[in-house]
């Protein structure tokens, strides 16, 4: 069996950046037929974590990423999309991971290190924070989950997840499974930068491109993107290395692209050529951006559209597959329970002990 879990935090809209490393591998593995299940949860309990205080801002985001998983291409028939608060077996799972993890593996684990770091938690770190790893090992392993695609920001995550897995198994019983982390393929893609530069586009740092974001928003945002400081008259040599535009062209542009709207450069590495040497112009590097942008993220805004003139249906589609997960969960927590030797009344194993030490 082929089970692939994975899942994002409802604390906003998602972006280009979410596409790239994530929702496009998605979509390929959904539509690869090779998997006999596909879990994708939209992870609100977690989000809590680091956002205890914001609850509404939580709720809001909930359909906010629903609708963003459809219009990319999430076909609910094929990917079961589920909100993670409601699967109550997950905590459970998770209280007794907790006892297998030592606090200063958590302290050591380096996304929640950086975590504490960027959120001011340095001085008093929230138990539930710090316990999110062991919450996340539930989620995949909780699903049985055999592959787990996510950003390579995830990594750390995964790596506790495993060993979670290994202690579980020699403790009480081969019931777990050890997943395998699927990374996006094209290396560049596995991180995109902000529209100013900065290492990652984030919504904190307000450098986004959001799939719901309007033609002209989009158009905006790449005319104000960071290129080559230097880079002033058209005349001038420019800068390849750390200019957004050509990070961007990197993962976005294709062959055909160059075809329909820049035929007088052969392909990316004349264009870079040609503006290292002097006499490309900004505004053309940006004009070709933005045409291929607006290619990839009009049918994903349009779908977006459609789908939110029929929110019933997209609640529906939350609700039901809720309901999988749960009953999913649900197997797996008995197993658990089981191989811990805490099952008492779900066979009549236990009473046949009691009888058998006291009649
Ligand atoms: N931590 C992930 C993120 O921040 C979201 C997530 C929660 C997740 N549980 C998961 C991802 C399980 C993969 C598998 O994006």
């Amino acid at each position: 069996m082929k089970t692939i879990l994975t899942g994002d935090r409802p604390t906003g809209k998602l972006h280009l950046g979410h596409y790239v490393g994530s929702l496009k591998t998605r979509v390929e593995l959904q539509n690869s037929q090779e998997f006999d299940q596909i879990y994708i949860m939209i992870a609100d309990a977690q989000a809590l974590t680091d956002n205890f205080a914001n609850p509404k801002r939580i709720r809001d985001n909930v359909i906010e990423v629903a609708l963003d998983y459809l219009a990319c291409g999430i076909d609910p028939a094929k990917s079961t999309i589920f909100i993670q608060s409601e699967v109550k077996a997950l905590p459970e799972i998770a209280f007794y991971y907790m006892n297998l993890v030592t606090l200063s593996r958590l302290q050591r684990n380096p996304t929640v290190k950086n975590e504490i770091k960027l959120r001011g938690f340095e001085k008093s770190i929230p138990v539930g924070f710090l316990n999110y790893p062991i919450s996340q090992a539930a989620d995949i392993t909780g699903f049985k989950a055999t592959h787990v695609p996510v950003g390579d920001d995830q990594l750390p995550m995964l790596e506790q997840c495993k060993e979670i897995v290994k202690s579980f198994n020699a403790t009480y019983g081969d019931v777990l499974i050890d997943p395998i982390v699927v990374l996006p393929k094209n290396k560049e893609a596995q991180r995109l930068p902000g529209l100013d530069g900065k290492a990652k586009m984030s919504k904190s740092l307000g450098n986004c491109i959001f799939l719901s974001d309007s033609e002209e928003v989009i158009k905006q945002k790449v005319m104000s993107m960071y290129t080559d400081p230097n880079h002033i008259k058209v005349s001038d040599p420019g800068q390849v290395e750390g200019n957004v535009v050509f990070t961007y062209l990197d993962v976005f542009a294709k062959k055909e692209d160059f075809l329909k709207y820049l035929p007088q450069y052969k392909d990316l590495d004349d264009l870079k050529n040609k503006y290292r040497q002097g006499g490309v112009g900004d505004v053309v590097i940006k004009n070709f951006l933005n045409n291929i942008l607006q290619d990839l993220l009009r049918p994903i805004r349009e779908r977006r559209e459609k789908l939110s003139q029929n929110i019933k249906e997209v609640y529906k589609i939350l609700e039901k597959g809720t309901k999988k997960a749960q009953e999913c969960c649900d197997e797996t927590l008995q197993e658990i329970k089981k191989a811990m030797k805490i099952d008492y009344f779900e066979s009549s194993e236990f009473l046949q002990e009691i009888i058998d030490k006291y009649q």
